[in-house]
C-alpha cells in the first residue's frame, strides 16, 4: 500500500520535474532544490523580520498602530518588508510540504535517512508555532481570532491551571504581559527552528543549503513582485467586546482553525497527534533492509581521505593510524551512518581492477558486493556482448537501466572506480562504456552522479586517465520510470560505437598491493602518503 502511494507520488513529481529539468537544467528546477529554498526563505523571513522590528511597537496598546504605520505610511520599504515576511513564511510551508512528499516519493527517508526525516517533524511544529505567534502580533481582527482559537485549543490540553482563552473574551482581564510573551515566542521559536534545521542536516555531507544564484534571484524577484501587487494588510483593530465574525484566513498556517468548529478542539488535537505519530513512524513502515556497511582494509588504506570526502552521509572519519604503517591516518566507518552506497569504493585509489592478484582487495569495500565481485560481473557481462558495437552498461540499481538485460548493476554508479572503465576499454572487453545513473535532479545517493561526472572530467580524484577515449564513454541519466528513453539512448550510443575506428589501449602495468607503496596503478600515481 505504502509502496503504491509512493509510486503514484513519484510519477507525479517526475511528470512535473522532467520538463523543468529538460528546459532549465537541474539547477533551476525548484523541486530539486527544496531544502536549499527552505533555508533561503528562512533567511528572507529573518532579515525582513529584523527590519520590521525597528518599526514595531511591542506593547499591546500601540502594536496595531505601528503595523498600520509600516503598511501605509512606509509602504514602499517597511510595507514591502512586511509582505516579504509573510509571503516567504507562506512559501516555507509550501516548501516543507513538498520537500516531505518528495523525500517520501523518492524513498529517501528510510534506513540511515531516518534521522533527517525524524528531525523534520519538530520542524513542522516549530514552523507553525512561528507563523501562528506572528499573526498574533498584528493585533487586528485576525489576530483576535487566532488568539482566541489558539487559547481554546491550548485549554483543551491539561497544561494550564486557568483557562487562558478567558484572557481574550473581555477587555478587563486581558494582560499585556501575555502579548509580550507572544512577542518573545515569535523570536524564540524561529531561533529554535534554526537550531533544529542545523541538526536536520548534521548527518548529510555537503548539504545544499543555498539555492543556485539564479534560482534565488528569481524567487526573490517573484516575492517582491507579489508584495507590491498584493501587499499584506491588517484586518481592523481588535475589538475584545465583540467576537470576530468574518476574517480572511492564511490558508498556509491556519487551515485547521475553522475545523475546530466542526471537529471540536479534541478532534483537531486527535488529528495532529495521529499525523505526528504517522510521520514519526514512517521511516520504519516498513524498515529498509540494507546491505552491510562498508569496511576498511588497513593493508590497502594509505589515509588519503578521498573516501571520507566523497561519502554523502558523513559515515567516514579519518583517525590516527593504528597499524604502524607509515601513514598519518586511516579511514574509519561508522556503520550506523553507512547506506552501503559504495561511493567510497569508487573513490579509493586502491580500487583498481588492473591488479593481477586473485584476491582483489581495496582500502574500503562493501562486504556484500565487493570490488572483486564487481570485476567478475563486469567480465561476465562483457562476455555476453557481441558485434562491433559492444556497449557495457554500468547501471545504478535506482535508475532507468536497472532492469535491462546484461547490465552490471551497482548500488550507485559512483561505486565504479574510473579505473574500471579504463580496464573495460583497454582490455577490449567492450567498445564503449555506458554509465547509467538516476535522473540528474534526483540522484538516490545525493552525490553519486556529481562525483562520477567530475571523475570522468578529470576534476575530482580519482581521475579517469586522459588516455581513455571519452567518446567511448556515455553518461545516460534517467529514473526507473524513464526506462524506455534510457534504453533508446543506450542503443543510439551503441550504434555510434560501430562507426569509431578500432583502437585498443595498452593495459597499464598491473598493481598487486598498496602495502608495498610503489606498486600502485598508474591512475593512482602521485598520491601523497
Ligand atoms: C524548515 C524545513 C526544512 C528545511 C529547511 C529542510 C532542509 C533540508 C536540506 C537542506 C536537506 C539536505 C538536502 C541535500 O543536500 O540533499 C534536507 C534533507 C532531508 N530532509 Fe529536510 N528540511 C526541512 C523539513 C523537512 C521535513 C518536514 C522533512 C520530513 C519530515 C524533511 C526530510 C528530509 C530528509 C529525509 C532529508 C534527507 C535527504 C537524504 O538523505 O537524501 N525535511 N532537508
Ligand atoms: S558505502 Fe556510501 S555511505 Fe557507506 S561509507 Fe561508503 S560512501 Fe559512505
Ligand atoms: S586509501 Fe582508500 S580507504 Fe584509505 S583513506 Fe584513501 S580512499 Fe579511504
Amino acid at each position: 500500500m505504502i509502496r503504491a502511494v509512493r509510486s503514484v507520488l513519484r510519477y507525479g513529481f517526475e511528470l512535473i520535474e522532467r520538463p523543468f529539468g529538460r528546459l532549465f537544467g537541474p539547477a533551476l528546477n525548484p523541486l530539486a532544490q527544496l531544502g536549499a529554498l527552505g533555508f533561503f526563505f528562512f533567511w528572507i523571513v529573518t532579515i525582513s523580520g529584523i527590519y520590521l522590528f525597528i518599526f514595531f511597537d511591542t506593547g499591546i496598546e500601540r502594536a496595531y498602530e505601528s503595523v498600520q504605520y509600516i503598511s501605509q505610511d512606509q509602504w514602499f520599504h517597511a510595507g514591502v518588508m512586511r509582505s516579504l515576511h509573510r509571503y516567504a513564511a507562506d512559501l516555507m510551508v509550501v516548501m516543507v510540504a513538498t520537500h516531505l512528499l518528495r523525500q517520501f516519493a523518492y524513498d529517501q527517508y528510510r534506513g540511515v535517512r531516518w534521522f533527517s526525516w525524524f528531525t523534520g517533524l519538530p520542524m513542522i511544529w516549530l514552523l507553525y508555532g512561528s507563523g501562528i505567534t506572528g499573526y498574533w502580533l498584528v493585533w487586528d481582527k485576525l489576530a483576535q481570532y487566532v488568539a482566541i482559537t489558539t487559547s481554546e485549543l491550548l485549554d483543551r490540553l491539561p497544561i494550564f491551571g486557568e483557562p487562558i482563552a478567558r484572557n481574550f473574551i473581555s477587555t478587563g482581564t486581558l494582560t499585556s504581559r501575555f502579548f509580550t510573551l507572544m512577542v518573545f515566542m515569535h523570536i524564540a521559536v524561529p531561533l529554535f527552528l534554526l537550531f533544529v534545521m542545523w541538526v536536520h542536516i548534521l548527518r548529510i555531507s555537503r548539504p545544499k543549503i543555498n539555492p543556485p544564484r539564479m534560482l534565488a534571484a528569481i524567487s526573490l524577484l517573484a516575492l517582491i513582485a507579489v508584495s507590491l501587487w498584493k501587499p499584506a494588510l491588517s484586518q481592523g483593530h481588535v475589538d475584545l467586546a465583540k467576537a470576530p465574525v468574518e476574517v480572511g484566513l492564511d490558508w498556509f498556517y491556519l487551515p485547521l482553525y475553522p475545523l475546530t468548529d466542526t471537529w471540536g478542539k479534541g478532534g483537531v488535537w486527535a488529528f495532529l497527534g495521529a499525523f505526528s505519530l504517522m510521520i514519526g513512524l514512517m521511516p520504519w513502515l516498513p524498515p529498509l533492509r540494507r546491505a552491510r556497511a562498508a569496511e576498511v582494509d588497513l593493508a590497502h588504506c594509505n589515509g588519503c581521505a578521498r573516501c571520507a570526502e566523497d561519502c554523502p552521509y558523513e559515515a567516514i572519519r579519518m583517525v590516527a593510524r593504528t597499524d604502524g604503517l607509515p601513514f598519518p591516518s586511516q579511514a574509519q566507518v561508522n556503520a550506523s551512518l553507512c547506506t552501503s552506497c559504495g561511493i567510497c569504493v569508487g573513490a579509493c585509489p586502491s580500487s583498481t581492477p588492473f591488479r593481477r592478484s586473485e584476491e582483489l582487495r581495496t582500502g574500503i569495500d562493501l562486504p556484500d558486493y565487493n570490488l572483486k565481485t564487481l570485476r567478475e560481473r563486469t567480465i561476465e557481462a562483457a562476455k555476453m556482448l557481441g558485434g562491433s558495437n559492444r556497449a557495457l552498461v554500468f547501471a545504478c540499481e535506482h535508475g532507468g537501466a536497472r532492469s535491462l538485460d546484461g547490465v552490471v548493476r551497482l548500488p550507485c554508479v559512483a561505486m565504479a572506480p574510473p579505473s574500471l572503465f579504463d580496464f573495460v576499454l583497454s582490455r577490449d572487453l567492450a567498445d564503449g562504456v555506458v554509465i547509467a545513473g538516476c535522473a540528474e535532479s534526483a540522484c538516490f545517493n545525493r552525490l553519486g552522479i556529481a562525483w562520477t561526472r567530475q571523475r570522468i572530467a578529470g576534476t575530482r580524484d580519482p581521475y579517469l586517465r586522459t588516455r581513455v577515449p571519452r567518446e567511448r564513454i556515455a553518461v545516460v541519466l534517467g529514473s526507473a520510470l524513464e526506462a524506455r528513453r534510457v534504453a533508446a539512448e543506450i542503443a543510439t550510443f551503441a550504434e555510434k560505437l560501430a562507426t569509431f575506428p578500432r583502437k585498443i589501449l595498452r593495459s597499464p602495468r598491473p598493481t598487486p598491493s598498496i602495502s608495498s607503496r610503489e606498486e600502485r596503478a598508474p591512475s593512482q600515481a602521485g598520491i601523497a602518503p
